[in-house]
């Protein structure tokens, strides 16, 4: 196993408590060249329904399916595009296997956060020698004329996996098994969600380090950002939670645990729904979250409120970002701001029956943190929901 450096918090602190490290992106190391986040798929009860939901309030196009009419027996798959992001839902057709199972006892909720390679050989081969679980040897998947896509995977926390795809040699519809929607029905207009900015992961308390650690062995990521319990509480509940993030910079992935307050933190009232470890929310990033968030909030789509008093005090603590605060406080969004510049940001409600997953939808200018600024406050605006839950 190749021996790889420890790199313990070493960096400098900024006002507010977090620990940043300036060096890594430079630190990550490049056994395993990621390019990107291929797809991220959710293993959901109905995903006829679900891809409705996403085309008609989120904007996203349906572009390829899979199922019956394509001799897939056992389960049906619509992927959903909007510029770079990319989401796969998929349901069982039948009450055994993985899918039925996982639905049963997670709910709907992100099953594979998949990567973008070159080499799905290598990167199997780099992962599994430095302890990753393999899910999927390297398999060439045959697509006909339409080439080959080759693809492998390993395990990350709870059930959730990370496949390695290469698409290089294919030009058909999403993967072979799949054929293209033509002629899909409209998605809503007026949005504008561009990538996938972070994917959060929740983890079982004590259990964060250990994710930490996973990803910087196995993954050779590094560690961005350390937020303790000291920076991140109220004056019920606490979590700690540390950023981790590839080379290149375009995968950064928080991982959640939960810290002992007087009641119980949000992350734990995820565990307790979720059963088990998963991705908590995946941020979108926009160029236009006014207009987005807007459109969204027309559309139906339900977001955390934030009290007048986070707006009044605003202005004091992030100065100008672009938008008048009356309008941010009119939509919900947030704003906090860092050395490097500031950001906009705002967190739906759970998007499923469960009080689990959720999005963000993120607008940066310069900051490359996660508004840790807000995280009081938006605590705050959770717990009073938990409540309404009878969760907290
Ligand atoms: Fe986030």
């Amino acid at each position: 196993m190749t021996e790889i450096a420890t790199r313990p918090d070493q960096g400098a602190i900024n006002q507010t408590g977090a620990v940043i490290n300036k060096d890594a992106y430079a630190q990550a190391q490049d056994f395993l060249p990621l390019k990107g986040i291929d797809y991220v798929e959710f293993w959901v009860g109905n995903a006829r329904q679900a891809s409705n939901y996403y085309r008609a309030l989120w904007g996203y196009t349906p572009t390829a399916f899979s199922g019956l009419e394509t001799k897939v027996r056992d389960r049906a798959s619509y992927v959903m595009q909007q510029n770079d992001i990319r989401f796969v839902f998929t349901a069982p057709l039948t009450p055994n296997g993985e899918i039925a199972e996982h639905v049963a006892h997670h709910g709907d909720g992100v099953k594979d956060i998949a990567f973008s390679v070159d080499d799905v050989e290598s990167a199997w081969r780099e992962t599994t020698a430095r302890g990753a679980v393999s899910v999927l040897e390297p398999t060439e998947i045959d697509g006909g004329e339409d080439g080959v896509l080759r693809r492998s995977a390993v395990r990350t926390y709870g059930d959730v996996i990370h496949s390695f795809i290469d698409r290089n040699d294919y030009h058909g519809a999403f993967m072979p098994g799949y054929r293209k929607i033509k002629n899909p029905a409209a998605a809503a207009g007026n949005l504008s969600l561009l990538e996938i900015d972070h994917c959060v992961g929740n983890v079982a308390l004590g259990e964060m380090n250990k994710f930490v650690d996973y990803y910087r062995d196995v993954f050779g990521f590094s560690q961005l950002i350390h937020y303790d319990d000291k920076v991140i509480h109220t004056d019920y509940s606490a979590l700690m939670s540390k950023v981790m993030t590839n080379g290149n910079g375009r995968i950064k992935f928080p991982i959640n645990e939960p810290a002992t307050g007087k009641k119980k933190s949000q992350i734990q009232e995820y565990l307790d729904w979720y059963l088990s470890s998963g991705c908590q929310h995946v941020a979108l990033r926009t160029e236009d979250i006014v207009g987005t968030v807007r459109q969204l909030r027309e559309n139906g789509i339900e977001f955390l409120g934030m009290p007048h008093e986070y707006y009044a005090a605003l202005p004091d603590r992030v100065g100008d970002v672009g938008v008048p605060i009356d309008t941010l406080e009119e939509l919900g969004i947030e704003a906090d701001r860092d050395e490097e510049g500031y950001l906009l940001q705002i967190f739906t409600r759970p998007v499923q029956d469960r009080p689990t997953f959720f999005f963000e939808i993120i607008e940066r200018h310069g900051s490359r943190g996660f508004g840790v600024g807000n995280f009081k406050a938006l605590f705050e605006a959770i717990e009073r929901e938990q409540a309404l839950r009878g969760n907290l």
